[in-house]
């Protein structure tokens, strides 16, 4: 059965939005992975559905009640195969910076089920109790986890099987390898009377794959140095880019 994400949210209506468009819109209309999204609220039980209350202890805002979210959990795992454990994510600006070597992971395991959260957080007490992995998509704070997931799912569909072309399946490769990608060129060649770079149309593919590779670790060294520790060759700019 095809990759599968589990979105637990109080605003199911907001998707699959941007998921249904594009590389992976058109990966979902076509079955190569799928998308359901439940509503946290479903799983209240008191007369006004409530799913939140005010953090113990005071303070502003409002906290997402444990028993509601861990019968959510519950309730969307209800007939699961038990022989494979789907990963059960937290969106979280609290939670562990997303990497691409994660995305590669969770593209290749049982798709997950993801909680997205609100309001100032959610009761300690289900995250542990269920084992929730908290992720971060980046040090900034978005009002819920929906557009945050949403950046996580895209990350692994684009990676599953069939899914993208053979167009840009170089692009995570150089990441992953601690590179930025190098500047890219099209059409006219000559725009606003700067000229596309000379080496680039010279048919010399040697002279173009380390010219590339020069720009990618110029602008890594710049730009990101945290992430150029990671590249091997770092100095050699030998190494030729799969096409
Ligand atoms: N929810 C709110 N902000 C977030 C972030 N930066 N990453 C993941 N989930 C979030």
């Amino acid at each position: 059965s095809p990759w599968r994400a589990t979105v637990l949210t109080l605003f199911p209506e907001m998707f699959p939005g941007p998921l249904g468009v594009s590389l992976a819109g058109r990966g979902l209309a076509s079955g190569l992975w799928e998308l359901e999204a439940r509503d946290i609220r479903a799983s209240a039980t008191d007369r006004h559905r409530s799913v939140d209350d005010t953090p113990a202890g005071g303070g502003p805002g409002m906290v997402l009640r444990a028993d509601v979210l861990a019968a959510a959990i519950d309730a969307a795992e209800i007939g699961q195969d038990l022989s494979k454990r789907r990963p059960r994510l937290l969106m979280s600006p609290r939670g562990r910076p997303l990497t691409q070597a994660r995305v590669v992971e969770l593209a290749q395991a049982p798709g997950p089920l993801i909680v997205c959260g609100r309001f100032e957080g959610v009761d300690q007490r289900v995250i542990d109790q269920r084992g929730l992995e908290e992720v971060s998509i980046g040090d900034y704070v978005l009002s819920g986890g929906e557009i945050a997931a949403m950046a996580l799912i895209d990350a692994c569909v684009r990676l599953l099987p069939g899914v993208m072309g053979k167009e840009a399946s170089g692009t995570e490769e150089s990441f992953s390898e601690g590179l930025l990608e190098y500047p890219q060129y099209t059409r006219p060649q000559l725009f606003e009377g700067v000229p596309i770079p000379q080496i680039l149309t010279s048919g010399d593919h040697a002279k173009v794959a380390a010219w590339r590779r020069a720009e990618s670790e110029a602008l890594t060294a710049a730009r990101r140095p945290d992430l150029r520790t990671k590249a091997p060759n770092q100095t050699s700019g030998q190494k030729t880019p799969k096409s």
